[in-house]
């Protein structure tokens, strides 16, 4: 459950200061599929950063899961965070010099602990199911410079579901892919939401919002 009331941020900029989100309120119930929507600029980035725990708003409350994300310090902040939410941002990128497997499984291993071999096996285990599950186990000892737009896509969402988060956040997630690797992209995000997980994309995208339950308006 998501829960957000009456959020608001702007920020000051050499053009002023521009007004992003304005009071805005909306409920998210488990397992849905939520669009977010609006014209460039209007804050859709900034709203999915905040849902993300990255930024603050100025005003209003957020909760999360039932957690008041607001009110935690830095270190609860961003462990809530690894456990709850996967984000996939606009401008994500990979450890190039490992390989798709490799940089799917990272994220599992920043928990600040040391891993036994057989945590570690089972993560490795796990990265191999997500990867099979986004049709992309052929490529697991691949460098991911050497993926297409589609590939690198299924490799961001794996990399974002490894430690089971019940919330996935991406930006534009069919932005520089074909109609084709739209479809399959928004089919895997429908799947997740069917099979209880929220799923919250900013898109422009038509093609991408057809299959959402609703969607939210950023104006
Ligand atoms: N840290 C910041 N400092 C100043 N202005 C910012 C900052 N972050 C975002 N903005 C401004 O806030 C507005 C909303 O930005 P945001 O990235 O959320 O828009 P968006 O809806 O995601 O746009 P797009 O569809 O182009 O991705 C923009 O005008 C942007 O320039
Ligand atoms: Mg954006």
């Amino acid at each position: 459950m998501l829960q957000a009331q009456n959020l608001s941020k702007s920020f000051i900029t050499p053009r002023g200061r521009i007004d992003v989100l304005k009071n805005l309120s909306f409920s998210i119930s488990d397992g849905s599929f939520i669009g977010i929507t609006g014209k460039s600029g209007a804050g859709k980035s900034t709203l999915l950063s905040i849902i993300a725990g990255l930024q603050k708003p100025d005003n209003g409350t957020l909760a999360i899961n039932g957690t008041d994300i607001l009110s935690l310090d830095d270190k609860k902040l961003s462990m809530f965070r690894n456990k709850n939410i996967g984000f996939i941002s606009q401008e994500q990128s990979f450890l190039e010099n490992l390989s798709v497997i490799d940089n799917v499984r990272l994220p599992a291993f920043l928990d600040g602990r040391k891993h036994s071999k057989a945590e570690v096996a089972e993560i490795t285990k796990r990265a191999r199911e997500l990867l099979q599950k986004l049709g992309i186990e052929h490529l697991a000892a691949s460098n991911p410079a050497t993926l297409s737009g589609g590939e690198n896509h299924r490799v961001l969402i794996a990399r974002a579901l490894i430690n089971s988060p019940s919330i996935l956040l991406a930006d534009e997630p069919t932005d520089s892919v074909d109609v084709e690797q739209t479809k399959a992209i928004i089919q895997i995000f429908r799947r997740l939401a069917d099979e209880g997980k929220t799923i919250l994309i900013a898109s422009h995208n038509p093609e991408a919002l057809k299959l959402c339950d609703s969607s939210i308006a950023v104006i």
